[in-house]
């Protein structure tokens, strides 16, 4: 799908041709003297547009606009919440239609957060999977228009927004991916396909080169699979050697059945989306590739299947992580914070200002948080705040769960330095207090994106989410 930003009156829109225009219209919204503007009047008037974002009427071959379709929608008071609501709307009600061109003017200056808003709305409403399909339909829509009245001024903010969608899009496409069609090795290769963009290199590690390293806690959860596990290195150097870069980590477990310590059977093909916190690293080497801002980026992948064998892992097998400590498996399920402390501990070898890991870890956060915000544990004030805030412009929401010492506690043991699982009580903050054992050498902050990095149900899919967090969030160290 590819964006323009264009420069566009309603005058001006009702001329373009196109399959479908869709008007964006608020509270503070003038008629002017021009067609579109009169056709927007009567139907507000007549009590057809409700002044209430999310409702959408739509006007077939319309007399005066060149468009097919046009698309009557309201935004409240325009803020990017309601733009989302009112374009996902709109977009909608035009979709299964041959709406190949859309044009989406806003009739009256937006701010840039609706502006950003309407671009990842349009994208994310006629996002389609056809990956696995064998005669794919795929999305209709090819071009899309943003019009505004005066355009300058929004140039930096809609190239962001459209590397965002990008990085949001491949994000979705590997997360969404089944566990046969995203083996460790097929990650290895997306990442691969990245260092052939601007500013990218990529490495990646096999079972021999991470035996070597010493990655024992996570070659413990990958030994009860055939799927060879990968390491993945991703390396963005946007600014000086010199610059400390900011490191992320995210989580690849391509299946997590749960291991010996198995999982129910229902809904466990949800758990090919484990790998969602590596798919957003992913993701974000993709945008930054585009905005080339100027700042070293490390994205670290650890990658393996999470499986049942003769081979596998026990509850109650003792192994030594990279970092020498040892940790008593007592539940093989809770496998990501093993790929996880290794991949840490790697980190340290950049001499990071800041380590991010993204994973898809507890489901305690989803009880948590539910689906609407990440759960983020930091002990460094800053680093939290940060994120938090990068959340906020990028309405792609985290709230801070608390990280107080009390809560390790549950993970000792008399067998190992650590066990790897507490009691079933604050699950999300143990888990987050296991992995803090592995970053005393830096800034550290992690995303449980449990509860975020997908949608079940009938919208079963990949959201590529915490992409535009990220995103914004590496954006700002570069001002
Ligand atoms: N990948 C899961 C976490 C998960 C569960 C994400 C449900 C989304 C929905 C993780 O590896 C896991 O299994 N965690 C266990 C930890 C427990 C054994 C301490 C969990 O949350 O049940
Ligand atoms: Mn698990
Ligand atoms: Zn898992």
């Amino acid at each position: 799908m590819n964006f323009e930003l264009e420069t566009l009156d309603l005058n001006g829109a009702a001329k373009v041709k196109c399959d479908a225009l869709i008007v964006l219209i608020s509270t503070s919204f003038k008629p002017g003297k021009d067609n579109l503007s009169m056709l927007v009047a009567q139907a507000l008037k007549a009590g057809d547009l409700e002044s209430k974002s999310g409702k959408a009427l739509v006007l077939y071959r319309p007399t005066g606009p060149a468009c097919t379709r046009a698309v009557l929608a309201h935004v409240g008071e325009g803020s990017a919440n309601e733009v989302i609501k009112a374009v996902k709307a709109a977009v909608l009600a035009v979709k299964a239609g041959n709406v190949k061109k859309l044009v989406i003017c806003f009739a009256t200056l937006p701010q840039e957060a609706p502006l950003r808003a309407a671009v990842i709305a349009a994208a994310e409403a006629s996002y389609v999977f056809t990956t696995t399909k064998s005669k794919p339909e795929g999305r209709v829509i090819q071009r899309v228009v943003i019009g505004v009245s005066n355009s300058s001024g929004f140039k930096l903010v809609f190239d962001r927004a459209v590397a965002a969608v990008a990085g949001i899009e491949f994000a979705k496409e590997w997360a969404n991916r089944p566990a046969n069609h995203a083996t460790p090795a097929r990650l290895a290769d997306a990442a691969r396909s990245l260092a052939k963009l601007a500013n990218i290199k990529c490495e990646v590690l096999g079972p021999k080169q991470v035996e070597k390293l010493g990655m024992g806690a996570f070659m413990a959860v990958a030994q009860g699979s055939e799927e060879p596990l990968r390491f993945i290195v991703l390396r963005y150097d946007g600014a000086l050697k010199s610059a400390a870069p900011t490191v992320l980590v995210g989580k690849g477990i391509t299946f997590d059945s749960g291991g010996i310590s198995i999982k129910p059977a229902a809904d466990m093909d949800e758990m090919k989306f484990d790998m969602s916190g590596a798919a957003s690293v992913l993701g974000v080497f993709l945008a930054l590739a585009q905005l080339k801002p100027a700042i070293n980026v490390i994205g670290l992948i650890p990658s393996c299947e999470n499986l049942l064998d003769g081979r596998s892992v026990k509850p109650g097998d003792v192994v030594t992580s990279m970092s020498g400590q040892t940790i008593e498996i007592l539940n093989t399920d809770a496998e990501g914070r093993l790929v996880l402390c290794d991949a840490l501990t790697y980190a340290e070898r950049f001499k990071p200002r800041a380590v991010v890991d993204i994973a898809t870890l507890t489901g305690a956060c989803v009880i948590a948080l539910g689906g609407v915000r990440s759960g983020l544990f930091s002990a460094d004030d800053e680093l939290a705040a940060a994120l938090v805030s990068a959340g906020e412009s990028s309405l792609d929401l985290c709230w801070r769960l608390p990280l107080d010492d009390d809560y390790a506690e549950g993970l000792k043991t008399s067998f190992a330095d650590v066990a790897n699982v507490a009691g079933r009580a604050g699950g999300a903050i143990t888990a987050a207090k296991f992995l803090q054992r592995f970053t005393e050498k830096f800034p550290w902050a992690h995303l449980d994106i449990a509860g975020t990095a997908w949608k079940s149900g009938t919208a079963k899919g990949a959201t590529g989410r915490p992409v535009a967090l990220l995103l914004e969030y590496l954006l700002t160290l570069a001002k």
